[in-house]
Formats: C-alpha cells, structure tokens, sequence
C-alpha cells in the first residue's frame, strides 16, 4: 500500500489551487440519474470516490464519458447520460466502500418509480443510519421495506405524490435524497429543518439548471413544486471549502503564507473566524483567499455544528493545528460520535490531548515528532499530514487510500508550495 512521507519544518508559500468540492461532487453526479438528456459536470474533482460513483451510474445503465482534460490538469468535465436506467438495484459491494452511493436512492425512485439501495453498514466516524432519508421519502408517499439488508423503495403509481417532511435534526445526505427525490413528484413537497451546506446550494443550483422548481434554496426550508420531467445540463462543481480549509490550516502550522486559488470567502466563514481566532490573517484576495500566520497558533474553542456553524469535516485539521499552540484548546464534537480517532494517532507525535466523551482538550505543546502513523478516515488523514508538515524529522502516513478519496493529487499541490513531502508507491 502507498504511504505519504512528510519531512517538517518547512514554511509553506506560494499559490495553492482548490478542486472541485468532493460533497458537491457525489450529489451532483446521481442528478444524471434524474432525466434521459446529458448532464455535463465540469470542475469534477479527480478522486478514488468520484470514480467509483462514476462506476455506480454505468451499473445502473448510465453512461459516463470524462471529455478532453489533460493529466495536469486539476479537475474533469464529465458527461453522464442515462437514456435509459438498466437496474434499479445499488448493491451491498459499491455501498459498503462509498457510503455516498446511498444518494442513488432518491433519483432512482424519482425517474423509475423503484430503488434498492444496500444498507452502507458503520463507518469509521460512527452509525450512520439512514433513517432520515427513508422518512422524507416516506413522507412524500414513498413505500418502504427493508430486508436482507437492503431498502426497498417504491412510489405508487410510479411517481411520488408530494408531501412535508420537518427533519428532526439536519441531515446533509437526507437532504440531498429529499430534493432529489422531489423534482419529479406529482405534487409539491416540503421540507423543513433541511441542512443549508453550500454542497446543498450548488445541488439545487444544478437540478433549477435542469428545469426543476425550487424555493427557499439556501434555507432551511425548501419548497419543491413537483415538473413532469428534467433536462439536460452543463453545471461547474463548486469549489472544495473542506479542501480549502485543510490547506490554511497547513499554511498556519508552518507559520507559512498560502493563497487558495478559487476558495470562496462567503462558503467558509465560520472556518475563517476560526483561523482568525487563531491569530492567522485571514483576507480575499481577487479569485481567493489569503492565509497567512506568524509565530504560534493562539488557543481555539470550536464546537461542530451543521452549516453556517463550525464543520465536523474541519475539526481534526484544526485539532492538529491546535497541537502545537500557545495554550490549552477545545473542541467540541455534537454530529458524529466516534470522530476523535485522529488523538491517539496525534499522540504518537508528541502531541497533549485529552480526551472526554464528546470534547477534547489540546494543549500547545514546544515540538512534534515525526513517527509512523495511521490514517483511520478522510479528514483524520489530513490531520496527521498538518501535524507531519510542522514535525520534526519524518512523518509516515499509511493506509493513504484514505486521502486519495477526497484530496486531490495533494502531494503535489503541497510540494509546489514548498512542502517536504512525497508518496512512496507499494509498486
Ligand atoms: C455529509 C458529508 C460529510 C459530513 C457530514 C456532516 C457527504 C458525502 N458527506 O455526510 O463529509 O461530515 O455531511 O456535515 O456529503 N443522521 C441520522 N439519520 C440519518 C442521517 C443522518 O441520525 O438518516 C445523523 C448522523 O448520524 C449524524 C448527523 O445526522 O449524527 C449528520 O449527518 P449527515 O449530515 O447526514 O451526514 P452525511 O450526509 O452522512
């Protein structure tokens, strides 16, 4: 298995350019499912899950076509055409390694009336259910069964009636399956206490794009007034704010000076505040935003919250910054119960966390050591390569699939900034 190598101490300077969002990404793609015209997404992140949802379509009879990028180019456009669907059925071995493919659901039952979908199983950050997702659709008249492990999903009369549906607390994923599901109902469907994350914003901009009728986008209401059929499309995916995030929280550890080509300052407030909190400068800059930060990091208090708050998807970078502050910081976790398994990996370096229940205390402290590490998820990957760039001596991450499902050749963005830092390929 491939492992990243990262030797600290180097300042990290220059330009860092932002893939396309990998969230927007895996909701955007299953839109294809939604009608028989093309749909182009263009800005595609090139990722491990963005290719294996690419897979899923062509199971379900769609097809996928990546149109002239060169490979150095960040980035993709990608055609996807689903004429017509040739299964319905999303199976146990495609669910089980990307719990996003659970977002076929929606579509699928909204252009052919039935879905089944496996269950994804646990992941690494907690349970996951998926309950939410199977009650709005419920909600908008959708018969729902469960057995030998998978869902199945049926409308009645082949098209979904309409409905209201208050979530009892925000799901990004829910969401997503709701409005997805609901461009092509009979009737109107409502739902209220939807998540608002920008990945929200840029689905819906894209189905509206495709002939749907949505209200209320970038609230927590959203009100779908049901057409009888969508076109095709050309949508550009937005730009990665956790990606975007990760990299100043890089620049601010190096006490390092970055700018994030293509990261938008109005989709990342609160990890901007944060940064300043931090004692970074924080500032846009004509196409991006600048970060930059000299001497230590002050203490944080962060707590995680669905959009506009704090982003759980940031919080093991910022815990890795935190490592090496001026002082005790905290962090806590209110959406997933099991996303602190970056600290004993951390601990391995040297670092002083202490961990109870949902909150974490980090205390500066003078210097982190390099040692072999394990990556256990995406964003926790990402934590111990922060910690790794500020380390002294050599930093070995394993288990790099991880960060190759949502980081975009990240080696090679961080060396053109002047980090010491490379893959060492299996063979
Ligand atoms: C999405 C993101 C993930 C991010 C998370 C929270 C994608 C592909 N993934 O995940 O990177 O960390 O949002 O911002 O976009 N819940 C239920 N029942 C459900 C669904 C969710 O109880 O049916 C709970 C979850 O266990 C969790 C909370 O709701 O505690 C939020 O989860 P959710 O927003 O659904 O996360 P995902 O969509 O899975």
């Amino acid at each position: 298995m491939d492992q990243i190598v990262v030797r600290g101490g180097q300042r990290l300077k220059g330009r860092i350019p932002i893939s396309g969002a990998k969230n927007a990404a895996l909701t955007l793609l299953p839109c294809a499912l939604l009608t028989d015209e093309p749909l182009t997404l263009r800005n595609l992140p090139r990722l491990a899950d963005v290719d294996g949802f690419g897979h899923l379509l062509n199971q379900l009879g769609c097809s996928t076509t990546i149109e002239g990028s060169r490979p150095e180019d960040f980035g993709r456009v990608m055609t996807a055409r689903a004429t017509t669907l040739t299964s319905t059925v999303a199976p146990y071995d495609i669910v089980r390694k990307m719990r996003a493919s659970i977002l076929v659901l929606g579509p699928l039952l909204a252009r052919a009336g039935e879905a089944t979908v496996s269950l994804p199983g646990g992941c690494a950050i907690g349970n996951r259910p998926i309950d939410l997702h199977l009650k709005a659709l419920e909600a908008f008249g959708a018969e729902i069964e469960l057995a030998s492990g998978y869902v199945k999903a049926s409308a009645p009369g082949g098209r979904l009636a309409g409905g209201k549906f208050t979530f009892p607390v925000v799901s990004v994923g829910a969401t997503e399956n709701a409005v997805m599901a609901a461009v092509l109902a009979k009737g109107t469907c409502v739902l209220e206490n939807a998540a608002r994350e920008p990945e929200i914003v840029d689905l819906c901009n894209c189905l509206v794009a495709m002939g749907a009728q949505i209200d209320g986008i970038g609230s927590e209401t959203l009100t779908i007034e049901g057409v009888d059929r969508l076109h095709g499309a050309t949508y550009r995916v937005m730009a990665d704010r956790i990606e975007a995030g990760s990299y100043a929280c890089a620049a601010v550890i190096t006490e390092g000076d970055v700018e994030l080509v293509g990261a938008k300052a109005a989709e990342m407030e609160a990890t901007l505040a944060a940064l300043r909190e931090a004692g970074a400068t924080v500032e846009e800059v004509k196409g991006g935003i600048r970060v930059a930060m000299s001497g230590r990091a002050q203490p944080v208090t962060l707590s995680t919250s669905p959009y506009p708050g704090f982003a759980t998807d940031m919080q093991a970078q910022f815990m890795a910054m935190a490592t090496l502050g001026t002082g005790a910081s905290l962090f806590t976790e209110t959406i997933f119960e099991n996303r602190y398994m970056h600290v004993p990996e951390l601990a391995r370096m040297g670092c002083d966390i202490d961990v109870r229940g949902r909150s974490a205390v980090v205390r500066g402290v003078d210097a982190l050591v390099g040692a072999p590490v394990m990556a256990t998820d995406l964003r926790a990957s990402m934590s111990l390569i922060i910690a790794g760039l500020a380390a002294r001596g050599e930093t070995q991450v394993n288990r790099v699939y991880h960060l190759d499902r949502g980081y975009e050749r990240l080696e090679e963005k961080l060396q053109a900034v002047g980090a010491d830092i490379e893959r060492i390929s299996a063979g």
